[in-house]
């Protein structure tokens, strides 16, 4: 009896150690402690030993029994620790991982050009107006000295939504808009969209215009040459050349394009400006009597310049961009370098 107590022993250590979850070890412990165990049997057994045996193998039974539910409480801890261990890794969060990142968004550069060109003028004491895309024909054109069926029409392909409203070809018209209203003195930009049947790499249907007017006695064209050279060298920078150069247009007398010294070859010439050193950026004059009369406003009273720019064209000799579109197609390899 004593060696089947040994032999039940080593075997239920041997299965308690290689229990590997806490539910074979409950197995374990029925199959070897268990009501129906053949240890129990034993134990019961105790009784029929003869008086000699029974104390001997009553205190192996014991002993065997301690030693048995000692392992098996040893197991059961191990079991439970491996178990909170591996619960912990599995559910660990590592918090130095980097997080998921926001884009962070950028002002479009058209925009960008558009809020540097108002800020230069709004420090000179200009106030914003602005007017409608679709627009009469009369503000558009004969407000401005442009009279129907005169060929310089021609000087704005126009599209045309029925007889007498067109889309803007240019922020003009709120030239008049505003003079009708309001009297000198006046320091007016207009900011805003205008439309062209155009389109090339350099020409697009609709683009962005920034007028501006200043109305008031004894307004010079020196006025006009300081304040455009002064606004010029803002964006283009100080050290650019300015030049004055005679041009046309029906509202204003006389005319002036306004050159900057070439952005790409300081003046030496070059495919960007065609080998004249000057690049081509603003129209420009001095408001025509005729524009002033239409308004009711005394040209022998009040004098005025006017001028007129394209944002993308300025966006682009700045940003030394040679394709339009890429400021409308909204590819953000293009976009995120502004
Ligand atoms: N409106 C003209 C254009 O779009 C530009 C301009 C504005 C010229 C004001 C002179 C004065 O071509």
């Amino acid at each position: 009896m004593q060696e089947k107590i040994v032999q039940i022993e080593a075997q239920a250590l041997s299965a308690i150690n290689s229990a590997e979850n806490l539910q074979k070890l409950e197995e374990v412990r029925i199959q070897y402690l268990g009501k129906s165990s053949e240890f129990t049997n034993i134990l019961r057994s105790l009784g029929t030993l003869s008086p000699e045996q029974r104390p001997q193998v009553g205190a192996l039974v014991n002993q065997t029994k301690q030693r048995l539910e000692q392992a098996l409480n040893e197991r059961r801890n191990s079991l439970v620790k491996a178990a909170q261990q591996q619960k912990i890794s599995s559910e660990k969060i590592d918090i130095t991982l980097p997080g998921k990142g926001i884009k962070r968004g950028k002002i479009h550069p058209l925009t960008q050009v558009m809020n540097e060109a108002k800020n230069i003028f709004i420090c000179l004491g200009y106030e914003i107006a602005e007017g409608p895309d679709v627009e009469l024909e009369y503000y558009n054109f004969d407000g401005l000295n442009i009279p129907p069926h005169h060929p310089s029409r021609d000087m704005w392909a126009t599209f045309f939504i029925k007889d007498d409203v067109i889309l803007r070809t240019h922020t003009s018209p709120v030239q008049i808009r505003v003079m009708e209203k309001r009297k000198p003195p006046l320091a007016i930009i207009v900011p805003g969209r205008v439309y062209r049947r155009d389109s090339d790499a350099t020409h697009s249907p609709v683009f962005y215009q920034l007028e501006g007017f200043l109305v008031d006695k004894n307004i010079t064209f020196g006025d006009l040459k300081g304040t455009l050279t002064e606004f010029l060298r803002q964006i283009f920078g100080r050290k650019r050349n300015v030049r004055f150069r005679p041009s046309f247009f029906p509202f204003t007398e006389p005319s002036a394009e306004v050159d900057v010294e070439c952005v790409m070859c300081d003046g030496q010439g070059c495919r960007l400006c065609k080998g004249t050193g000057w690049l081509e950026i603003l129209g420009s004059g001095m408001i025509d009597p005729n524009v002033f009369k239409g308004v009711k406003i005394d040209p022998e009273k009040f004098t005025g310049f006017a001028f007129g720019m394209g944002i993308e064209r300025i966006a682009m000799l700045k940003y030394g961009i040679d394709n339009i579109r890429l400021f409308y197609e909204n590819d953000l390899r293009f976009l995120e370098q502004f």
